[in-house]
Parts: C-alpha cells; structure tokens; sequence
C-alpha cells in the first residue's frame, strides 16, 4: 500500500533513510567493520583482481558510475561502467583476474543476465548487488550483496538507486581494507559518514516545498540540462534520467567540461541548467561553467553543500544538501533532483508511478 503517501513514488523517495540504514547495519558489526564474511573472495583473490567492470541497466547503471568512482578512488582498483546491452557485443577483456559487479534491483533484467553468464564463461569473478532474494541474478551469481531497500514498486527507481550506493561505497571500504590501501582513520571515517547519511536524506526530504516551487518554475520548459564534474556527472546522468521518463521533459546530461565542446550551443534564454556542484576541488571551476550558462539566459538551478554560499551570486535558486565528506555527497546530492522530478511530473499532471512505455522489470532485449 502507499501508507498514506498520494503515490509510490514519494513514499519511496521518503524510505530511503531507512533503506540506508539498514543496508548498512546489515553488514557493520558491532565496530563498524563491514561484514562480507559470505563473498568468497580471500586476500590472495582481491590482490589479484586488475580490473572491475561495473555492469547493469539505466538507473542501475548510474548507480554504477558511482560505483566507480568509489572503487577507484578508495579501494585503488580499476573500475570501468558498461551498460549491459553494450558490454555483451564489444568482446569485453575479461579474464580471471577480473572482478565482473551485476547491478540490478529486480535481479531479472535480461540483458544484465545475459552479461552476467557471458562474465562467467570467460572465468570472471561475478558479484551481484540487487534487492531481490532468490532473483535470477542472485541465484547465478558467485556472490550476492543485497540491497534492503524493501520492494520498489513505482516504475522509476529511486530507493534501490541510493541503496546500491551505499553498497558500492561499502565494498570499496572492504576492498581497500582487505589490499591495505587505506588507513584505519580514515575507513573508520568513511563508515561515520555513512553511518550519518540518513539523517541528511531525512533533512532533505523537509524542504520538499522549497522543490516543488522550482518546479513549478520549470515545468512548462520542454528542454532542460543537468551539468557536472566527476562524481558530479554521474549524478546528473540520474537525475536527467528521472526527469525524463517521470515528467517527459527533454533532458540531458553533460559533463560541465564539455559544454565548450559543443552543447553550449543549445543554451538559450530561460532554459533551465541543473549545476550540480558538490566537490570542494572542482567548485571554482563549476562557478565559471555556471557563469558561462546564465550569460545565455539560463535559468540556473545550484545543488551543492551548505558551506558553498557563493552560489548564490551566481545561479537563480539553489538547492543546499547537507555538509558531508565530499567523497560520498552523491548519495545525497541525488535526493532533491528525484524529488524535483517527482514534482514536475505531478505539476504536469503525469502518471508518475506508471510512466508511459515503461515496465517495471525489463526481461526483454
Ligand atoms: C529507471 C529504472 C530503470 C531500471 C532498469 C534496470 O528509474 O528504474 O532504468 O533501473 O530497467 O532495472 P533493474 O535494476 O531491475 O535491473
């Protein structure tokens, strides 16, 4: 049922403090070391790994990049996304040293599936994170990390997105761990901050009428953009994504770096520009990109942690998260964009459990 909430949707994007939390818990023991005593992967098996291919389908994938992101940048191993359907037909390099990450939230999904039995006869290790016990990914994977979102039943993800998150966070900690790549501090670290992520979700699901006014702002705009850089960008590609197919807007997402190279071209007056902008290192630089925008009219939407007041010189609203280890700001940098989305499509008078065209589980190629 949908206790209480007018759609699936917002009662997921609302559970997901407490789908963080218990995927966390899950696997912490009582020092808040992570727990991945069933994956069977010793010292000698992670030392061994040279790479890790990230493989899934839209919102599963995204969740991927960042992923990535975490595994490369904590555990120091190298990490590449590929979208299921693609990763099947470019004859992937794939041997026994290679880590090969299912990520699914049905565990049905075909060409994910398909990917993960294609892993397997070439000797890759597999690994799924998916929130479905006994799913077909589950069952035919060497590991399973689950997620405990609890059932997802609105068409677009959201609460099995952010937990997958966190997962990927976790088996990098572990990997780091396990290959000495990371100090006691600074793991010990990492899981505080985690540990404190659900409380930040909480707070940002409070200021759900401050988004809903800026989408009444844009809901009329057929187009739309959502920029970032690095662990930024992946967030964008989700958020574009929500947007999309929950309130039919026409969005993309662009690497900020790239605007030069040809997408400033679509910038024009009063198009809205998502500026996601939570890393410390690349803020400067995000600033000039969103300068470049509102000289072309944009109208520039700022998303970024509480201490980067200078936005708000320079972008038209801003949407403030919650201060956090800049490594993990994704988890809930996502959260107003999902919610945004949720109220475009509403404003617009949309089926926003049920978008058009879509299903739930894609067990077609
Ligand atoms: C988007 C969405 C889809 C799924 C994709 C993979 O909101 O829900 O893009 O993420 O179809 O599905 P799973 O995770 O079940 O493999």
């Amino acid at each position: 049922t949908k206790a209480g909430y007018p759609h699936f949707m917002l009662k997921e994007i609302h559970e997901q403090p407490q789908g963080i939390r218990e995927t966390l818990n899950r696997r912490l023991d009582e020092n808040n070391q992570i727990m991945f005593d069933d994956i069977n992967l010793d010292k000698s098996n992670i030392d061994s790994i040279t790479n890790i291919y990230i493989i899934a389908c839209g919102t599963a994938y995204n969740a991927g990049l960042q992923g990535k992101f975490a595994l490369q940048k904590i555990a120091g191993i190298k990490a590449d996304a590929d979208i299921a359907s693609e990763f099947r037909y470019s004859d992937p390099f794939i041997d026994e040293n290679t880590l090969v990450i299912l990520v699914s939230q049905s565990g049905e999904t075909l060409d994910t599936l398909a990917a993960l039995r294609e892993a397997k006869s070439k000797g890759a290790t597999t690994l799924a994170i998916t929130n479905v016990i006994g799913s077909s990914i589950a069952r035919e994977a060497d590991n399973v990390i689950y997620t405990w979102a609890g059932p997802e039943i609105a068409v677009a993800s959201t609460k099995a997105y952010t937990t997958q998150v966190v997962v990927f966070y976790m088996l990098a900690l572990y990997l780091a761990d396990i290959k000495e790549n990371i100090s006691k501090e600074n793991y010990s670290h990492i899981v505080d901050e985690l540990l404190a992520i659900p409380d930040k979700v909480q707070s940002i699901i409070e200021t759900e009428e401050k988004i809903k006014k800026i989408a009444e702002k844009i809901k009329d705009n057929t187009n739309g953009f959502f920029l970032g850089r690095g662990l930024d960008y992946s967030i964008a590609t989700e958020a574009s994504l929500k947007m999309k197919e929950v309130a039919y807007m026409h969005t993309e997402a662009f690497a900020s770096g790239e605007l030069k190279h040809g997408t400033i071209a679509l910038i024009e007056e009063n198009v809205p520009v998502v500026a996601i902008a939570t890393q410390d290192n690349l803020f400067e630089k995000s600033l000039s990109n969103i300068k470049e925008v509102k000289a072309r009219g944009a109208y520039v939407i700022g998303v970024t942690q509480i201490s980067n007041r200078t936005i708000e010189e320079v972008a038209d609203e801003v949407i403030f998260i919650p201060e956090t280890d800049d490594l993990i700001a994704g988890i809930t940098a996502i959260v107003p964009l999902q919610l945004l989305a949720y109220y475009v499509s509403i404003l617009r008078g949309l089926d926003v459990d049920k978008p058009r065209n879509l299903a739930k589980s894609v067990t077609v190629e």
